[in-house]
């Protein structure tokens, strides 16, 4: 069984979904919900499906320990940022080399980067009049927004689009790819044996 932690910090749309698509599956279990903010509705969903969640500090995080005992501890194998916003430490990418996947809610490298998150990044887009948009489901490394691309799925955009529209068209395409790209990406990376019952 591969196990993943999914770290989030809002509300927890893209993590109820992943949460979803893996309940009963054979090879892959969420394992473990890491978030930054006390009181965010990802804790609740984590709650109402008896997922274990570590509340994590922000000065032990970019520590260098970067929690890696507790992440070992439960046998985390793969790390998934659904709505995480800290840019995760070295230690950390190091840990889990090409075993850590971000989606970002724009067809990178355009409006990524630092600051570039959530509303920011609608909000750019429609300033700037784009005639589409997408997400980018992406390998984390040191930089923000940075490492390798996996996966992304375009949306077009019509000049009547608002930030709000934008977020809506965005978040059906997250909601969509995310939970199936994770679940290519986990079972490419698991040697056979340890995945007796593959579908
Ligand atoms: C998503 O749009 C994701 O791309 C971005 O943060 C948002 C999280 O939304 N990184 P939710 O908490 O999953 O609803």
């Amino acid at each position: 069984m591969k196990k993943i932690a999914i770290f989030a910090s809002g509300a927890g749309s893209n993590a109820a979904k992943i949460i979803d698509h893996f309940r009963s599956h054979p090879n892959i279990k969420i394992s473990l919900i890491v978030c930054n903010k006390p009181g965010a509705g990802v804790l609740d969903i984590a709650q109402k499906e008896g997922i274990p969640t570590l509340i994590i500090e922000k000065e032990i995080f970019f520590q260098g320990s970067a929690y890696l005992g507790e992440l070992r501890e439960k046998g985390v194998d793969f790390i998934v940022l659904a709505g995480f916003l800290w840019k995760i430490p070295s230690a950390l990418v190091k840990a889990y080399p090409g075993r850590i996947i971000n989606i970002h809610p724009a067809l990178l490298p355009k409006y990524g980067g630092k600051g570039m998150y959530g509303r920011f990044v609608h909000e750019a887009v429609v300033e700037a009049k784009e005639t589409e948009t997408g997400i980018t489901i992406h390998y984390v490394d040191e930089l923000y927004d940075h490492g390798q691309v996996i996966f992304q799925e375009r949306v077009p955009l019509s000049p009547e689009d608002t930030p709000g529209t934008v977020a809506q068209k965005v978040h059906r395409l997250e909601h969509l790819h995310f939970p199936k790209i994770i679940e290519a990406v986990v079972l490419a990376n698991a040697p056979a044996d340890d995945l007796p019952n593959q579908r």
